[in-house]
């Protein structure tokens, strides 16, 4: 039932008709035109009188205004020549708006329903596409994409985060931290096409809200309105976490650089429940929870009531838990009980799912907005799974 409303909905055309019209038909631009040239003429002329009025009135010696030259017909033909001429010279150098400048104009008026259309391609695509069999799903792999895109916010030097959609540069994809990212940029390249007046960075923070969603976590409130910007907005490398190390490594990135608070810090990683580590990506292995594409607040209770050990083996440092040895943690998710203040939220998480489900929410949220300059009085949206509609 829900597929054959989608296919309703994807038959939709994609631009809304007001918009649409307002940058499809070449009669508003011809009249636009003219509106220009008008206003350019007029506002020529009121700045030349005004400018003669000013020096009529200024302290120096004073000209009389010229005699008119000729007889008023031909007063009238050169006046009319003018405004044609300057309707002329105005519309050769109006420039119609460029495809990309309609798309940015389309985004800007983006209703919850094209937004909702979107969240629908990317959940139906998380339920057809199974080419990653040892997953399960790709919807882990997208929440981290949307995580990482957002997670490089400076707080002091402004910058970084998912505003201008930099994820999309393989200069900032294909660094270490986001071994393994380029999946989900591809799995989202047909969404991308399909929607082309959705920014990059809205498309990858939406696809972490959809994934979230669609995996049976909490409704994430969001905002459209990210940008394509330019390269030189990629942020420098090295802002993500670093999974070898511990609670102040974590405290210095999500409190002092980005921040969030303690709380919101622990939450954030509860999304561990979801997906796993990946020996040819980050060199880690194996899973955190027994069901990697549920999202729960698994994470907690098992980081809180199994008992973990160093790992033997060839890779990097990482815990196993003693009963099934198919579990993992990474050093950073085990120092949120190593450090006093981080296992009080542990305990909370672990013991409280609406709690948890609650504060991730409203953390993720967050986190997807950071580095993003949202013009006045943008609305919040909260979509609607596909299960649900
Ligand atoms: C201390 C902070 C964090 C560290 C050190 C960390 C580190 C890692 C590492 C090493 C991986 C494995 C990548 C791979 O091998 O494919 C991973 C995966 C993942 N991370 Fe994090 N992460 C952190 C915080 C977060 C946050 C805040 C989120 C989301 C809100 C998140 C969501 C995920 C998800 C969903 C995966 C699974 C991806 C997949 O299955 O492909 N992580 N993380």
């Amino acid at each position: 039932m829900a597929s054959s409303r989608l296919a309703t909905r994807a038959a939709r055309p994609v631009l809304s008709k007001t918009l649409f019209s307002t940058f499809a038909a070449p009669k508003s631009f011809g009249a636009a035109a003219i509106a220009i040239a008008t206003r350019r003429y007029n506002s020529s002329k009121t700045s030349s009188s005004s400018s003669s009025s000013s020096s009529s009135s200024s302290s120096g010696p004073k000209t009389p205004p010229p005699e008119p030259k000729s007889s008023s017909s031909l007063g009238l033909i050169i006046a009319t020549a003018a405004v044609a001429g300057g309707a002329y010279w105005a519309y050769s150098s109006y420039s119609a708006p460029s495809s990309e400048e309609r798309l940015a104009a389309f985004a800007e008026h983006a209703t919850k329903d094209d937004y909702q259309q979107v969240y629908n391609a990317i959940a139906k695509r998380i339920q057809d596409v199974d080419d990653e069999p040892d997953e399960g799903s790709f919807a882990p792999a997208l929440v981290r994409l949307a995580w990482h895109a957002s997670g490089t916010w400076d707080r002091t030097s402004h910058t970084g985060g998912s505003g201008f959609g930099t994820m999309r540069f393989e200069k900032e994809s294909t660094t270490g931290a986001n071994a393994g990212l380029d999946r989900a940029k591809i799995f989202l390249e047909p969404i991308s096409k399909q929607f082309p007046w959705i920014s990059h960075g809205d498309l990858f923070t939406l696809g972490g809200v959809t994934a979230i969603q669609e995996l049976g976590g909490p409704t994430i409130k969001w905002r459209g309105g990210r940008i394509d910007g330019a390269e030189d907005k990629i942020p420098p490398d090295g802002r993500l976490p670093d999974a070898s190390k511990g609670a102040d490594h974590i405290r210095s990135l999500f409190e002092n650089r980005m921040g969030f608070t303690e709380g919101e810090t622990v939450a954030l990683i509860g999304a561990h429940a979801l997906g796993r580590c990946h020996t040819k990506y980050s060199g880690y292995d194996g899973p955190w929870t027994f069901s990697p594409t549920y999202f729960t607040n698994d994470f907690f209770k098992l980081l809180e009531d199994e008992k973990w050990h160093v790992r033997k083996w060839d890779g990097p440092k990482q815990y196993q838990d003693d009963k099934t040895k198919s579990l993992m943690m990474l050093p950073a998710d085990y120092s949120l009980v190593q450090d006093k203040e981080f296992k009080k939220w542990v305990h909370r998480y672990a013991t409280d799912n609406d709690f948890f489900f609650q504060e991730f929410a409203r953390a993720f949220s967050t986190l997807l907005e950071l580095g993003v300059n949202f013009k006045p009085n943008t609305p919040y949206f909260e979509f609607t799974r596909l299960d649900d509609q």
